[in-house]
């Protein structure tokens, strides 16, 4: 276990502010994001939520190494719920809330990205018969996510880790897991990458994760680049709220909705295989 620490206190132990880790705290400063986004030089880190010293801010400019993937394991299930808090009736284990941005390749942040987490518990154990401990969502306009779990307990063979399908509309799957620091398995995980470690602080009895995804997504040098969708053909509509087992046409194919959700343009049904089957 870490040591305890104040509240607030950053890990030192964690990855070095990155440019996503600064242009992420302007973000949430609410600089205003085509400013942030068309790399301005010198948006200082915020101290304002912490005690890091105000870095110097490189610019976005140059694009990003997309985030790497992961093996997805045995435990995925699909058709998870859709929720941010996978704290069903107040279960055991350390609070641990998990912050941080989508981005495409010219750190921009992708609206409406869909976010699917899995973990243990806090023995460790993955729930394969209902779904606690899963769930999924949807960065906001931002492109901002936030998740409320438990730090996942650890189970033979691995790290600690929590695992996430990270997918931009009309774009393909990331399926990546992300990383604690200072976990002594750490070292002997051959899956663990570092580059997957969270930002972590302690904050009173719970824990503060961060961890900012950049998709293998072209941006062009715009403020605002909306994906392209192509014509709407079938019965699908935008802005239809969807009830389970509801079918549409899409694409000269049918489907069959998987779970209730209110459609908006990029999630047809090829494109969100958590809410559409073919039929
Ligand atoms: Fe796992």
């Amino acid at each position: 276990m870490d040591q305890p620490q104040p509240p607030g206190t950053p890990d030192p132990s964690g990855p070095r502010p990155s440019r996503k880790t600064v242009l992420r705290a302007a973000l949430a400063a609410g600089v205003a994001l085509p400013t942030a986004l068309m790399g301005v030089p010198a948006l200082a880190r915020t101290a304002r939520d912490s005690d890091v010293p105000p870095q110097l801010t490189p610019s976005c400019d140059d694009g990003d190494d997309p985030t790497p993937a992961q093996t997805e394991g045995p435990y995925f299930k699909p058709n998870s719920p859709r929720r941010t808090s996978l704290l069903d009736g107040n279960p055991p284990g350390t609070r641990l809330t998990v912050t941080g941005y989508v981005f495409g390749l010219a750190c921009r942040p992708i609206a409406n990205a869909l976010l699917d987490f899995w973990q243990a518990d806090v023995n460790g154990a993955y729930d394969n018969t209902g779904f606690r401990f899963r769930g999924h969502q949807f960065t906001d306009a931002q492109g901002a996510f936030t998740l409320t779990t438990i730090v996942p307990g650890l189970y033979p063979g691995r790290t600690r880790h929590i695992h996430v399908k990270v997918q931009a509309p009309n774009r393909p799957v990331l399926t990546t897991q992300l990383y604690f620091p200072n976990e002594p398995r750490n070292n002997t995980d051959s899956i663990f990458d570092a580059r997957l470690l969270m930002t972590m602080r302690t904050n009173g009895p719970a824990r503060e994760g961060s961890y900012d995804f950049v998709l293998n997504v072209p941006q062009g040098p715009g403020p605002t680049d909306p994906p392209t969708t192509p014509p709407p053909s079938g019965t699908w509509r935008a802005g239809t709220a969807y009830k389970a087992g509801d079918g549409v046409t899409y694409g000269g194919r049918s489907w069959v909705c998987l779970q209730a959700h209110t459609a908006s343009a990029g999630w047809e049904p090829p494109n969100v295989p958590a809410l559409w089957r073919a039929a």
